[in-house]
């Protein structure tokens, strides 16, 4: 799976737990859509982003979003709000 498929119509829903969370961009990681550090020697770096409650959220895996990691519904998915 590549995490940045401009033709994939969904985003990733996950629910995780509070803490901080590294995307995978370069979609070598065994561990998506979480950086397993796989991307190291290229100029692809992960995008880090904290949760400070569980909750669901929507990673965005068509790489249009501009709210990244997070599909901001560019894919032409509605995310709902985040609660
Ligand atoms: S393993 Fe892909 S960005 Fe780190």
């Amino acid at each position: 799976m590549s995490p940045m498929n401009p033709d994939a119509g969904m985003p990733i829903r996950i629910t995780l737990d509070p803490g901080v969370y590294y995307r995978c961009t370069c979609g070598r990681s065994s561990h998506l859509p979480f950086c397993d550090e796989s991307h190291s020697g290229s100029t692809s770096h992960p995008i880090r982003f904290e949760l400070e409650v569980r909750q669901t959220v929507y990673l965005c895996s068509c790489g249009k979003s501009r709210n990244q990691p997070f599909c901001d519904g560019g894919c032409g998915f509605e995310p709902p709000t985040p609660k």
